[in-house]
């Protein structure tokens, strides 16, 4: 019997990063070989200032690897376009959230689903995005709010539901439960997991927190450049 092997949704090999300062040049990452399937969550841990934000935003296609290269599907990012994979197949939550200020949180998600074209499988943009809202600890009160009158974890949890409002393969989140306190993030956790689990699709969280981390099915740990260890096999 042979086996069979799926391709894995992502793919990073050889991956190297190098800013280039005013001075000098820093290598963040080197030379990263990674998988990662479907219908896994994924924790990445590593010391401040060890490049998860970089890993995440060259995964995410914002940014383009100094060597090395991103498969999405078994296909080269370069050629599937970037544009293309962020808007149809990844969405991001932000370290710094990225919502858009001058809207209220249901507006940031209907926006979010307007520009990728995402259909919500029953009802319209507004009813999916309330609910979305809702799931992260929103209600219509603060969902209608402009994203400047609601606290930082609020502002969180808006940008965790505009992400999951885009129906994508990978969802990539960047310290998301930072700011929020311990019942609200196992709950976040619990629709990392349902994502994962329920819905199959990859989710890859960075993270400082262990907690997270025990909460999903394999952490990653980036370090001086390289990613080592995992939880399970
Ligand atoms: N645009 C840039 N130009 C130059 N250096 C950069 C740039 N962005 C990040 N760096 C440097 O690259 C390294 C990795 O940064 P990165 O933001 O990826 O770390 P991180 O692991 O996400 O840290 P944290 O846990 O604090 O968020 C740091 O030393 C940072 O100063
Ligand atoms: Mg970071």
């Amino acid at each position: 019997m042979t086996a069979v092997t799926e391709t894995p949704v992502l793919q990073l090999s050889a991956l190297s990063h190098t800013y280039q300062g005013q001075r000098r040049r820093t290598t963040v990452l080197r030379q990263i070989d990674l998988s990662f399937e479907r219908g896994t969550f994924y924790t990445i841990l590593g010391p401040s200032g060890s490049g998860k934000t970089t890993l995440l935003s060259l995964a995410s296609g914002l940014d383009t690897p100094t060597q090395g290269t991103i498969r999405f599907d078994g296909q080269d990012l370069t050629q599937l376009g970037l544009g293309r994979y962020r808007n149809k197949h990844a969405a991001t939550v932000f370290q710094q959230y990225n919502l858009l200020t001058y809207m209220s949180a249901l507006r940031n998600v209907t926006t979010a689903m307007e520009i990728t074209g995402t259909k919500p499988p029953t009802g319209r943009r507004k009813t999916r995005a309330l609910e979305l809202l809702a799931q992260v600890g929103l209600d219509t009160d603060m969902a209608h709010r402009n994203v400047l009158k609601l606290s930082g974890g609020q502002q969180q949890r808006v940008a965790i539901a505009r992400a999951l409002a885009c129906d994508v393969d990978i969802l990539f989140a960047d310290e998301p439960t930072g700011n929020l306190d311990e019942d609200t993030a196992d709950g976040i956790i619990a629709i990392f997991r349902r994502l994962a689990h329920d819905q199959n699709k990859c989710v890859i969280v960075v993270t400082h927190s262990q907690t997270l981390a025990a909460g999903s099915d394999r952490t990653l740990t980036l370090r001086k450049g390289k990613v080592s260890g995992t939880n399970k096999p």
